[in-house]
């Protein structure tokens, strides 16, 4: 069975492949931004894992944790920072945000004591195409100043502490792929404004925040290709996510309060995950369900849904516990209908 790479899987095959790129062996590290690092690394409290970012050698000699530099002009240009066990609560080194312009990757994964805010003048990373930042203890609001960073394509802000609105001005950026912003406590309303994202646009992720509100029409506009806005409060219709034309492999839903006829919505042919547990969703499950020939993970448990659940296709390899806990569902693999 084919499954559709996450999105974060593309990512880390693009870095893969830029990391088999052969080295210099000269020395061409730029001395402002040798310095630039190892002031990073004070800050951070030196972790044992950058012991290699040593005053002696060159930073661009790939020997350096995390750092690589541009094949041509030797400056830094991608810096991934990940499982570091700092000493102590620290914030992100301001440095990384105005002594390193020419940054296209920045990731800085699993670093719980890493605390404080994103500040705003990380806009100054104007070549800027992944920022990560996750599994840190980073709180505060999503700068809105991200939105002048037109190279962004990927904005993976996942397992923080952040608060406050979803910035609607991220709508402008015209390459971006993915937004994935899971596990914060973001409050609000998704923007009405994201149904303008761009064609490219293609995961999108905002699972286990306090968002609440309906979903926007507008996002109807959008062809995605992951979907993930479980656990959160969300409310009302979400058929504009469904569509029989659209391009989706997986669409989260579960653990919201959205409420629609589940049999007036139009089917991805290739859904591969549908999960629209514990919502208040009703009427009778479509029979173009049966259509679906690669669906391999279905959850439509405890809704207010009704009628025969369609025989075919995949939907009888799914147990009980996919279509438990509705109104008047029956029928295989659940108890017969009554006639
Ligand atoms: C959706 O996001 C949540 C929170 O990050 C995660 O636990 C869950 O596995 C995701 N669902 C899918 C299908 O990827
Ligand atoms: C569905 O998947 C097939 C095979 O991966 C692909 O060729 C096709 O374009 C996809 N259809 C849509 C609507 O995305
Ligand atoms: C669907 O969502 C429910 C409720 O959040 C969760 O228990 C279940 O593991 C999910 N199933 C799949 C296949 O994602
Ligand atoms: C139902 O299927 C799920 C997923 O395949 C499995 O984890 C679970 O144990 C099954 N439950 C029952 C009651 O058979
Ligand atoms: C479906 O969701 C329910 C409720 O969250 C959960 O108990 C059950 O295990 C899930 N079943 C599958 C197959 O995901």
């Amino acid at each position: 069975m084919e499954k559709f790479p996450s999105c974060i899987f593309l990512l880390l095959l693009t870095l893969t492949t830029h990391n088999l790129i052969i080295p210099s062996l000269s020395l061409k590290c730029n001395p402002a931004e040798k310095e630039a690092l190892l002031k990073i690394k004070k800050e951070l409290g030196s972790p044992t894992k950058l012991s290699s970012w040593n005053p002696t050698t060159d930073c661009c000699s790939h020997k350096w944790e995390g750092v690589l530099c541009d094949s041509q002009t030797y400056r830094v240009n991608k810096l991934d920072l990940f499982d570091l066990n700092l000493p102590k609560h620290v914030q992100i080194p301001p440095s990384i945000f105005t002594n390193l312009p020419f940054i296209n990757f920045l990731s800085i994964d699993n670093i719980p004591n890493l605390v404080g805010t994103i500040p705003p003048s990380i806009s100054k990373l104007t070549k800027l195409e992944v920022l990560i930042i996750s599994g840190t203890s980073i709180s505060g609001e999503i700068p809105n100043s991200l939105s002048q960073i037109k190279t962004l394509t990927s904005i993976l802000l996942t397992d923080n502490k952040l608060t406050g609105t979803i910035p609607a001005t991220l709508s402008s950026l015209p390459d971006v792929f993915s937004i994935y912003f899971n596990g914060n406590q973001l409050t609000g309303t998704i923007p009405e404004s994201y149904g303008s994202l761009p064609k490219s646009f293609m995961c999108f992720g905002l699972a286990e925040n306090r968002l609440t509100g309906k979903i926007p029409a507008s996002l109807a506009n959008l062809n995605l290709v992951l979907v993930n806005l479980s656990g959160n409060a969300l409310e009302g219709d979400a058929s504009v996510l469904f569509g029989s034309k659209k391009r989706t492999v997986e669409l989260s839903l579960d653990k919201n309060m959205l409420s629609f006829d589940i049999g007036k919505v139009g089917l991805p042919k290739n859904l591969t995950l549908l999960n629209l547990s514990k919502n208040k969703i009703y009427g009778a499950l479509p029979k173009g369900l049966t259509k679906l020939k690669v669906l391999s993970d279905f959850n439509v448990s405890y809704n207010n849904l009704c009628g025969e659940i369609p025989i075919g296709g995949k939907l009888q390899n799914f147990n009980e516990s996919s279509y438990a806990h509705n109104k008047c569902l029956c029928g295989s693999p659940l108890r017969h209908c009554k006639t």
